[in-house]
């Protein structure tokens, strides 16, 4: 693999402190690294292995000249930066939703459409983490069965808004046990020993922006536009792994077995499933893995052709830094070897 110049804007978020860290642990062959957060956190120190790296202020003034940067600090700040960045040269992997819908960027969960990948991109989308924790388990058996229509409800962790909704759930949890207020920095809602609706804008349509997001992502990521998806989502009192519950129909006959067996041998996702013990996928189980675990693979007993999954994934692994780096590892590593060491 050629050596590569990388950068992270938001290096220190809850997100991109993970991409720092899969670059090294996954042997990314960078040849330098530069860090960018805002003025909050310019100067401080992050590890990269044994390296220390300094984070800079991102300016729009200068931006170095750099072969791949990811973007990991929100939809505003790649929107105003990210057009710029691109005019260096570089190749860019973003983690906000500002460009997923755009028509010519491609949206790419590495193990579902990796051939939605041109030959030369220069900025490529990460989906959705809870797109891709839902997809990881649905796009196999899309392809034998051929999905109409999806039921989703998500119950997602305090990670997906970033490291100081963490902080803000640690911190209130503890004021809560010990009888003493906390004032929440990012959480709209009591969180201690509570959930509420997804927190993203709420739209006339009912929908909030999330939920919207897992249509119009899954209808581009499978490449069906007739697929539905009627999702609820909810924010609950977990650090950082998303689970979902999934009711999926089908146009042709699966079974649970059937399905079973695909996500099985499915790259990336793990069965984890005893029926004896009640044992199935939990958040716990989840974090700081790579892996999407399934269980609870069964037959809806009240409709043809469809069945209900329990999928969780680890929102900042495989919903955010892993998905993105196995991007880069797709672009700059031969395709088939990137993928041979998912499975
Ligand atoms: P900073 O630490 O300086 O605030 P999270 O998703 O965990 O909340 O992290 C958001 C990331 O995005 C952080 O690294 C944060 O940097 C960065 N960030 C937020 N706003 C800006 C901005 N205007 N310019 C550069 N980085 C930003």
């Amino acid at each position: 693999m050629q050596q590569i110049t990388v950068g992270i804007v938001g290096a220190t978020g809850a997100v991109g402190v993970e991409i720092l860290r899969l670059l090294k642990k996954r042997n990314f062959p960078v040849k330098a690294l530069h860090c960018f957060g805002s003025s909050r956190s310019a100067g401080t120190k992050l590890h990269f292995g044994n390296d220390e790296i300094i984070v800079e202020e991102l300016s729009d003034s200068f931006f170095p000249s750099l072969d791949l940067v990811f973007f990991s600090a929100g939809s505003a700040v790649s929107k105003k930066y990210i057009p710029l960045v691109l005019q260096t040269g570089a190749t860019v992997i973003d983690n906000s939703s500002a460009f997923r819908l755009d028509e010519n960027v491609p949206l790419i969960i590495p193990e579902v459409n990796l051939d939605a990948l041109q030959s030369d991109p220069r900025l490529i989308a990460n989906p959705n983490c809870a797109t891709i924790i839902m997809l990881m388990a649905l796009a196999p058996l899309h392809k034998l069965a051929k999905i109409k229509r999806i039921v989703v409800a998500t119950y997602q962790a305090a990670s997906g808004a970033g490291h100081r909704a963490m902080e803000d759930l640690r911190l209130e949890t503890k004021a809560h046990l010990q009888g003493s207020s906390y004032e929440r920095s990012v959480i709209p809602h009591p969180y201690a020993f509570n959930l509420f609706l997804h927190n993203s804008p709420l739209g006339e349509n009912g929908y909030v922006d999330e939920e919207l997001k897992l249509l119009q992502e899954t209808r581009k990521i499978l490449n069906d536009p007739s697929i539905r998806v009627a999702a609820t989502c909810v924010r609950v009192p977990v650090l950082r792994s998303h689970a979902e519950a999934i009711n999926a129909e089908f146009y042709h006959p699966i079974c649970a077995k059937e399905a079973h067996t695909i996500l099985q041998n499915s790259p990336g996702i793990e069965i984890l499933e005893d029926y004896t013990q009640n044992r199935f996928p939990m958040p716990s189980d989840a974090t700081g893995q790579e892996s999407v675990f399934c269980g609870r693979i069964r037959k809806d007993l009240s409709q043809e052709n469809t069945l209900d999954l329990w999928v969780v994934g680890d929102q900042l692994l495989k919903g955010a830094a892993l998905n993105a780096i196995q991007i880069a590892e797709a672009l700059y590593a031969n395709k088939t070897s990137a993928f041979t060491n998912l499975v």
